[in-house]
């Protein structure tokens, strides 16, 4: 059940369902956050919302974060819903944990166009409630948008994401909006299922939640200050 009130702050969260968006979810819900969230797995989305056991003050959206069709529909549902909408937390994203030289590119056209056309349409579409509400915008970019590794294209992408952090940030930062970059290092998630050696590689890991903690600091800064980056790796991660 519910204990958000009319006035409680809304937060869109993209991929909301599992790992580090699940995890925010689940902080900003325990402030008294009402929440919506989006994802491709519709299960998921609700097993989910299930287990929050948020009643009324978690929306789910299923579809795709590089649709603009149903990124427009769950923007307008949140503000439809909700009469508002402060933050959006564009996490949706993938890898598709090979290299140049043995990928398939049609792997990477969808890691492209969730990873970096997603954020650019999500923040196309929330703009307008974002101004009124002056309101902020966190990208989950990625290390690997900071270092390059060998031919990963996926890391490719995560650069675009931190140039589309700072091209959004210059567009709307005398409006009143605030965008924040989050760039963690590895972090122990769903993210590694898909990978051929199952599971992450050996080494320095984080929770989903040490990033979550992160993304809701950035979203709670006070009016008239924004986090425009954080990076943060597990200690003895190198890259
Ligand atoms: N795990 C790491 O080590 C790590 C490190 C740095 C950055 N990141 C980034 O952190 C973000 C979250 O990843 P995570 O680690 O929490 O992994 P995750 O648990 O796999 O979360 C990704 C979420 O995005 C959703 N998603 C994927 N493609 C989508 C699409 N086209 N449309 C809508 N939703 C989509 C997934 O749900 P569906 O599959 O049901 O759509 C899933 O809920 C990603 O941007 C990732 O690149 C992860």
């Amino acid at each position: 059940m519910s204990t958000a009130g009319q006035d409680a702050p809304v937060t869109l969260v993209t991929g909301g369902g599992s790992g580090i968006g699940a995890a925010t979810v689940r902080l900003l819900l325990g402030r008294g956050h009402r929440v919506a969230i989006t994802g491709r797995g519709e299960d998921r989305l609700k097993a989910f919302a299930a287990e929050a056991g948020a009643g009324d003050a978690l929306l789910l959206f299923p579809g795709d974060a590089s649709d603009p069709a149903a990124v427009g529909a769950a923007v307008d549902g949140t503000v439809g819903r909700f009469g508002r909408l402060d933050h959006v937390v564009a996490n949706a994203g993938f890898s598709t944990h090979d290299d140049l030289a043995n990928g398939d590119p049609e792997q990477w056209r969808e890691m492209l166009l969730t990873n970096v056309l997603g954020p650019a349409v999500l923040i196309r579409a929330a703009l307008p409630a974002l101004r009124a509400a002056g309101g902020r915008i966190v990208l989950v970019g990625s290390t690997a948008g900071v270092k390059n590794t060998p031919g990963n294209f996926y890391s490719v992408t995560k650069f675009a994401v931190s140039a589309l952090a700072e091209n959004a940030r210059v567009l709307v930062t005398g409006s009143g909006v605030g965008v924040t970059l989050v760039s963690p290092g590895r972090v122990e998630s769903p993210f590694w299922d898909s990978r051929g050696s199952g599971g992450a590689p050996d080494g320095p890991i984080m929770t989903s939640e040490n990033v979550a903690e992160s993304i809701v600091w950035a979203l709670a800064q006070p009016a008239g200050v924004e986090v425009n980056s954080v990076v943060l790796r597990p200690s003895g991660q190198v890259h």
